[in-house]
């Protein structure tokens, strides 16, 4: 396993994603999700999800953090986290685990988590292979 966050880590971006997640514009699917994501620099930046009447121009919490993370500035995630609520575990859509690879290597973790379960996984895992003009 390569760098695995630290739980105190873990903890902060939980707390983030945890906080964003209370901002969810989520009037249709009333499914809210919050993602906290931590840079190079050691910087978090959060998102939530951000849905829209036409359904099609949601945006999920994932990619509001990625343009967060854009704007500021920085261009390398080191860790992810995915917060919802009880259930299932939310995993991150197709969409965003391709997002997720322009500013990530197949190391970075991913860790899902809600308020009582959490899985750490990596970027790698979730979608191999990716499509990249990386070399
Ligand atoms: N959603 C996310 O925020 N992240 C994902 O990775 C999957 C789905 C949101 C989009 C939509 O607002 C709601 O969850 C239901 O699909």
């Amino acid at each position: 396993m390569i760098d695995p966050v630290s739980t105190p880590e873990i903890e902060v971006l939980r707390a983030a994603a945890s906080r964003a997640r209370e901002r969810a514009h989520a009037p249709y699917s009333k499914y809210r999700v919050g993602a906290a994501l931590r840079s190079r620099s050691g910087a978090i930046y959060v998102g939530c999800n951000v849905e829209n009447a036409t359904y099609g121009a949601t945006i999920c919490a994932e990619r509001v953090a990625v343009s967060q993370m854009v704007v500021a500035g920085e261009a390398d995630i080191d860790a992810v986290l995915v917060f919802t609520d009880e259930g299932p575990l939310g995993m991150p859509c197709g969409i965003c685990r391709q997002s997720l690879v322009e500013f990530a290597g197949p190391e970075c973790a991913v860790i899902v988590a809600s308020p009582r379960d959490l899985r750490v996984t990596t970027l790698g895992a979730l979608l191999p292979e990716p499509f990249t003009f990386r070399k």
